[in-house]
This record gives structure tokens, C-alpha cells and sequence, in this order.
């Protein structure tokens, strides 16, 4: 162990996505004071540490992620007092906030960028990065925006400059040259830090930086365009602008700061996270983008877990003693887990906690996002108007203009759609789940008379008590260390469809075997296994020779001295 210990080692985390999470003034908007409404939720379920998506001020154009205002609580959400008032209660009962810095970007509707676009001489236009088109009135070159089309707005009144904006059109993206401007993001920081705020989700971090120039890359699809990462993701010279900011308000402190980026090389992995690095941690997108509905799954699902299992053990397997990275399967941009990861026939209480139990073990802070714990699902729309997402919106333009007809692309949007995990929490069977007393801004998912928390609650194997089992087994005093500490070792890695891995330290052992298969898989033993200290189904079958696994069948023991399992 390199690090020194730090509270948010042990923490469990939990993502709230406001707009969906609990209404109390019947807008059918959530709002801050549900949260606070439903912090026992929270504690009941073992959380010490929770990520709300962005609160502030904002046009909602991209739900929050535009921020008009980072000092004000948007309205919808309610007041800053109630943001107080929120940070106050999660103390007494131990749980600490992150709040969600959109410091990539602002909405076209902040001052900052108005000032700009007032007068273009102005020292806010330096706040943004605005540029001259090319002679035919054609964007200053052919950069994609990561939601689609042109990553350059025209800015009306002007003969030919544009705005980057590598986000949708009303989040322009911020010149983080400008010293200026850092320090009016870095003042800003210190004010939420001021109010007690315990850390921060990044977002979008790693496109701070900007390699502009004016040449035309060959486009990489029938829009012309290109996606050109080495210059404006973890482009060169981002380092200086982390240094600078971990300098000036997070070196030293307990600050908990998570960024959203991918997974730069490994051997910088020191330079950005962990005690000295830019971040605390890292919420990254390695094993994010594959989904086993994909065609080629179908005739062999266990291939997509082998896969999704190389991902995982690479990254573990690198950050052991050196980083602390989170583990998640789910959270605001993606479709939910069981969907995703899980044949459709399959999906059931054992694999959605087979799967569950694979993930929340491993090294690092396990994250839990909101609904997750009660088994929520996509909620696919016949109607692409179904959908409020500009970028999902946009996708859907892309595929058309690929070829696709409108019901296969509305298809493809049905299975990735980042929508389909903000449907409004389902608490309970009455009117809109519980969520809220009026019809809410995005559709309830009609199956919430069976999968609600009230329902869920009162039932003693359900998902939302097996999930408060392994959060206390994460938190019991004796495996703490271990739990926290641990190096996690890939076992057994050539047994397709298995997922299992030892955490272990100092003589002692965790041992984490997942089937996430249908069908009946052995693993060979040396010797008896303990009493499993979990395991999702009834018993556990072993031979002499070899443990009999059930179709989606997790189980964890934990062992001193020789291994039980022969790898
Ligand atoms: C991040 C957020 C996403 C948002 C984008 C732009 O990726 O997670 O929801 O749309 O940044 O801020
Ligand atoms: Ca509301």
C-alpha cells in the first residue's frame, strides 16, 4: 500500500441525478429538498458518499450540464438555502456531497459568454474559444462536437467567427489559456468548498486543453467531419492546467476529486491520480461502451464477459498499489446495467446480482447510481419524440444520414440511449412512482408497480436488501483492510464467462467467483471452501474435486493460509 489512507478509501458511493430523483413541490421536477427527503434511503443503504449531477443555475439544454450560473442553485432544483440545508442533514447522518464542476464549458446563457458575444473586444471574449471561418464562410475547421455535427456555432452578427463548442450548442467551450478565467473557476471552487461541499466530480475534464489549428483532417464519416482526439482530449500540455489547478486548491487537503476522463497511459497513472497526482480518482469510460445486445453477442454472450472481464482486470491489475480508481456499471450517459450487460432472456434477481457482486468487490470505491439498487431498466420509446436529449437527437440524425432506416435507428437508440437511465426513481406503486404528485418532466418507466424501493424494501431477498448486504460486507470491521487495501489477482481468467479474482494482504484472502452464464460452470478446488461470506443463491455446491457453480451464481469466501481454489 503506497497511499496514505484517506476517508473517501473506504467510502461507498452513490450517484443522484436531481431532475429524477424525488419532486416535493409537484413541478415533476426532483429537487434539491428530496433529496434531503430521502437521505435515510441513502444511510439504509450504506452510502458515505454521494455525486449529485449539476445544481446550478442552467437552461437545462443539457439537463444542468450548461450552467448559466455556478454560484446559484437552479430554481427547478430549488435554493441555495435548500442546498445548505441538504449539505447540513447528510452531515449529521455521515454522508459527505460531491457536487458535479462543469468547468469544460458554460451555457451560451452565463454573463461571461454574453459579455462576449456583446462585444467580441471585450476581455470576456477571451474567456471562450472563438475563432475566424475559413474564406467561404465555412468553421475555422472540420472538428466534430462530441454530440454531433460541427463542433463550431456562427456567432450571429458577426461576418465570420464562430465559438467552439465541443459539447452540444449552448455549451460553449471555455479558454482555459487564459489565466484569467482559471482563476475565476478556481475562486468559484473555493466558494462550494467554503459552503462544505467534500469534494467534486469532474466533468469533461480532460478536454480543457485545445491544440487548435486551421487544417482540414480527412473526415471520418458522411458528415464530413472528424473526430480528432489528440487535440482536445488529454491533449498535450493538459498537465499544466491540472498542476496548476490541484496546486492552487486541492494539494494537501481531503478534498475528494473524481474526474471524468478516460484512461490516459498507464505510466502517467501517478502524475494524475492519488496523493500527489492531479485527482483523487478517476470515473473512466474503459469498459463503458460495449453492450451484449450487440449482434455478434447473441450466439455467444460469454464472449461479452470475457471481454468486459479483460477490461476490468487490466485496469485493476495496473492500479493495485498505485491508484484508487472507482468501479461502476452505471451512471447518467449510460443505458442501465441489466440491458446492457445481461442477454434479455436472462435477465433476473441472480444475474443482475451475479453481476453486481463481480463489480462492487473490486479494488477501488464501488458507485452506485441511482436506481441501480433496485434493478431499474431501460424504458425504450416508440417514438424517437420520446426522447428529450439533443444528442440523442442527434445521433439519430447520424444514423439516417448512414443509411439506416428510421425504425433501425430508432432501434440502435432504444439500446444505447443515455435517457433511458434518467427515468424518474420508482419508490414506490402509487401515482408516477412516488416521484412526484404530477405527471414528471420525463416518463416513468411503466414496469414500477413491480420494481420499487417501498415494494423492495419490505422484501427480504430482494435486490435492494442484497445490495445493503454487500455494502455492510464492504464495511465489516474485520475485512475492512482488506476490502479497502487488497490487491486484486485475476484467477482462473482462461474459464470463459467466469469472472474471478482474489483480493488479498497480508496472508489473508478474499476469493470472488462469478458465473455470469446460464449455464452450469465448474471450478476446480484443492481443497474445501469456507463458509461463503456471500453468495446470491441458496448453497453452494462442492465436490472434492470442484465447486459446482449455478447459472449466475456469485459467490465471495474469504480464506488464510493455502488457496482452496486450484488455479
Ligand atoms: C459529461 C456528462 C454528460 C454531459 C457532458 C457535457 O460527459 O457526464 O452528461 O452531457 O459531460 O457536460
Ligand atoms: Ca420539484
Amino acid at each position: 500500500m503506497t497511499s496514505k489512507m484517506k476517508w473517501w478509501h473506504s467510502a461507498i458511493g452513490y450517484q443522484i441525478y436531481p431532475k429524477s430523483f424525488q419532486d416535493t413541490n409537484h413541478d415533476g421536477i426532483g429537487d434539491i429538498a428530496g433529496i434531503t427527503q430521502r437521505l435515510d434511503h441513502l444511510t439504509d443503504l450504506g452510502v458515505d458518499v454521494v455525486w449529485i449531477s449539476p445544481v446550478n443555475l442552467s437552461p437545462m439544454m443539457d439537463h444542468g450540464y450548461d450552467i448559466s450560473d455556478y454560484y446559484q442553485i437552479d430554481p427547478s432544483f430549488g435554493s441555495n438555502e435548500d442546498f445548505s440545508e441538504l449539505l447540513a442533514k447528510a452531515g449529521e447522518k455521515g454522508i459527505k456531497i460531491l457536487m458535479d464542476l462543469v468547468i469544460n464549458h458554460t451555457s451560451t446563457e452565463h454573463p461571461w459568454f454574453k459579455a462576449a458575444m456583446a462585444d467580441l473586444d471585450s476581455e470576456y471574449a477571451d474567456y471562450y474559444v472563438i475563432k475566424e471561418g475559413r474564406e467561404n464562410g465555412a468553421p475555422p475547421n472540420n472538428w466534430r462536437s462530441m454530440f454531433g455535427g460541427s463542433a463550431w456555432e456562427k456567432i450571429s452578427g458577426t461576418d465570420n467567427k464562430f465559438y467552439l463548442h465541443l459539447f452540444t450548442v449552448g455549451q460553449p467551450d471555455l479558454n482555459w489559456e487564459n489565466p484569467k478565467l482559471r482563476q475565476k473557476l478556481y475562486e468559484m471552487i473555493r466558494y462550494w468548498l467554503d459552503q462544505g461541499v467534500a469534494g467534486f466530480r469532474i466533468d469533461a475534464i480532460a478536454h480543457i486543453k485545445k491544440i487548435y489549428d486551421e487544417k482540414i483532417i480527412s473526415p471520418d464519416g458522411p458528415d464530413g467531419l472528424a473526430t480528432v482526439w489528440e487535440q482536445y482530449r488529454n491533449a498535450c500540455g493538459i498537465g499544466e492546467f491540472l498542476k496548476e489547478m490541484r496546486e492552487a486548491i486541492f494539494a494537501d487537503s481531503d478534498v475528494l476529486t473524481i474526474a471524468e476522463m478516460d484512461v490516459p497511459d498507464p505510466d502517467q497513472w501517478l502524475e494524475y491520480f492519488g496523493d500527489n497526482g492531479y485527482f483523487s480518482s478517476i470515473f473512466d469510460f474503459y469498459h463503458t461502451p460495449y453492450t451484449i445486445q450487440e449482434e455478434k453477442y447473441q450466439q455467444d454472450p460469454a464472449a461479452f464477459v470475457d471481454l468486459l472481464k479483460q477490461k476490468l482486470y487490466k485496469k485493476q491489475v495496473l492500479a493495485n498499489d498505485r491508484v484508487f480508481f472507482t468501479n461502476f456499471l452505471e451512471n447518467h450517459d449510460l443505458s442501465r446495467m441489466p440491458d446492457r450487460l445481461i442477454p434479455q432472456k436472462d435477465i433476473s434477481f441472480d444475474s443482475i446480482t451475479a453481476w453486481s457482486m463481480m463489480y462492487f468487490f473490486l479494488r477501488g470505491i464501488p458507485v452506485i447510481y441511482q436506481g441501480q439498487e433496485i434493478g431499474m431498466r431501460d424504458y425504450p420509446k416508440t417514438s424517437i419524440d420520446g426522447y428529450l436529449d439533443l444528442a440523442t437527437h442527434n445521433s439519430y440524425r447520424d444514423y439516417l444520414l448512414r443509411g439506416l432506416t428510421p425504425a433501425a435507428a430508432l432501434a440502435k437508440i432504444n439500446q444505447e440511449c443515455r435517457e433511458n437511465s434518467r427515468t424518474p426513481m420508482q419508490w414506490d406503486a402509487g401515482n408516477f412512482a412516488g416521484f412526484s404528485e404530477v405527471s414528471p418532466w420525463f416518463a416513468v418507466n411503466p414496469n414500477y408497480p413491480q420494481v420499487n424501493v417501498a415494494w423492495q424494501a419490505a422484501e427480504p431477498d430482494s435486490l435492494l436488501n442484497f445490495f445493503k448486504k454487500m455494502t455492510s460486507l464492504r464495511k465489516s470491521e474485520k475485512l475492512a483492510p482488506l476490502m479497502i487495501y487488497g490487491r486484486t489477482v485475476p484467477v482462473l481468467q482462461e474459464v470463459k464467462g467466469l469472472v474471478a479474482y482474489y483480493r488479498e494482504r497480508e496472508g489473508q484472502r478474499l476469493v470472488v467467483v462469478a458465473n455470469l452464464t446460464a449455464n452450469m460452470q465448474k471450478i476446480p478446488l484443492k481443497k474445501a471452501v469456507n463458509e461463503p461470506l456471500l453468495n446470491n443463491l441458496p448453497g453452494f455446491i462442492q465436490t472434492t474435486a470442484y465447486g459446482e457453480l449455478q447459472p449466475y451464481q456469485s459467490v465471495i469466501w474469504y480464506e488464510t493460509g493455502g488457496e482452496s481454489l486450484a488455479t
